[in-house]
């Protein structure tokens, strides 16, 4: 492994998945790995699982992680190809990307969409300059897109619950939320289960929140949520907004949050979230508070995730 950006960046899920199972059992069996080598985490946005989960896994493999909060720290970057820099951006990426280069060893970035324009978000063009021009491998800590650190940590959680053999039946719930959030965690989600391709995945949400269908070929799909909670195994709880109008908030239906009632249609389902969540507008307290919540769990195997992917590219670079 080259770089981590999404899905395709990995040759088998499931060897990847076993490493991090791996490291979950034994954090330090690689803790000389990345020896002498230094990890560049840059965060345009706000992070806290991200953080510190890469921060732990580098650690744990003997790698020196630094933190740079570019976003409210840093000189404000410009991503323009030959623009006039006569604006409040200070530093072009083509600048500052082979600095980063020559400081570190593998590079992590945080990007998140504008919800203005989408086709300049699906682009990913944050993201694809610094990879052009740092030079490094580079890992995506999300971006305008996809979040893959979290896809992995997710089949991850669920290989962990029900073994890798069986199909269980996994539900992609959109939910209500105040603002208007990016459609990454659920494009990132839909793309790994689809390569995965070991789960019956259903995605339900209210009318024109279908997601980008590059990202959703396995899935089936239904505006009818307690039809597809049937007989489900999980339920991803996520609010994104619409990708066909780009960025708005069209529903704000309340019966679309998760609570317990909604939870007897299912085969005792396990509840997952990325986190942070919206209590009682996205997920109800009793489920987050009960035993069918897998939130905790799902965060805490960031690590392991995120420390596979670090071992994969330390070892292959
Ligand atoms: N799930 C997730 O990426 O959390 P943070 O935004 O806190 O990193």
């Amino acid at each position: 492994m080259k770089h981590f950006i999404s899905v395709h960046d990995v040759t088998n899920i499931d060897v990847l998945v076993g490493k991090a199972l791996e490291y979950k059992t034994h954090p330090l069996r690689d803790k000389l790995l990345g020896s002498g080598k230094r990890i560049g985490c840059l965060f345009l946005n706000p992070s806290m699982r991200t953080r510190l989960s890469t921060q732990i896994a580098a650690q744990n493999l003997g790698m020196e992680a630094i933190v740079f909060n570019v976003g409210a720290e840093g000189w404000t970057l410009e991503f323009e190809e030959g623009v006039i820099m006569n604006g409040s951006t200070v530093e072009h990426v083509k600048d500052a990307a082979p600095v980063l280069g020559n400081y570190f060893d593998i590079l992590g970035i945080r990007t998140f969409p504008s919800l203005k324009n989408r086709e300049e978000d699906y682009s990913e063009q944050y993201i694809q300059q610094f990879k052009k021009y740092a030079g490094i491998p580079l890992i995506s800590l999300e971006s305008a897109t996809l979040h893959p650190l979290q896809s992995l940590a997710d089949i991850m959680t669920i290989v962990e619950m029900v073994g890798s053999k069986q199909k269980p039946k996994i539900v992609l719930t959109w939910a209500p939320h105040v603002k208007p959030l990016p459609q990454c965690v659920a494009n990132s989600f839909a793309q790994w289960i689809t390569a995965w391709g070991k789960a019956e995945f259903v995605i339900t949400h209210p009318e024109g929140y279908e997601l980008d269908e590059q990202f959703t070929a396995c899935a089936t799909f239904t505006d009818h949520q307690d039809e597809a909670l049937r007989d489900a195994d999980f339920v991803y709880v996520k609010n994104w907004s619409s990708y066909k109008d780009y960025g708005k908030i069209l529903c704000t239906d309340s019966s679309w949050m998760l609570d317990n009632k909604k939870l007897s249609n299912t085969n005792v389902a396990r509840v997952m979230h990325c986190l942070p969540v919206r209590r009682n507008i996205e997920v109800s307290d009793e489920i987050l508070d009960g035993v069918n919540s897998i939130v905790t769990l799902q965060a805490a195997n960031r690590v392991w995730a995120a420390q596979a992917v670090l071992s994969e590219i330390l070892k292959h670079n």
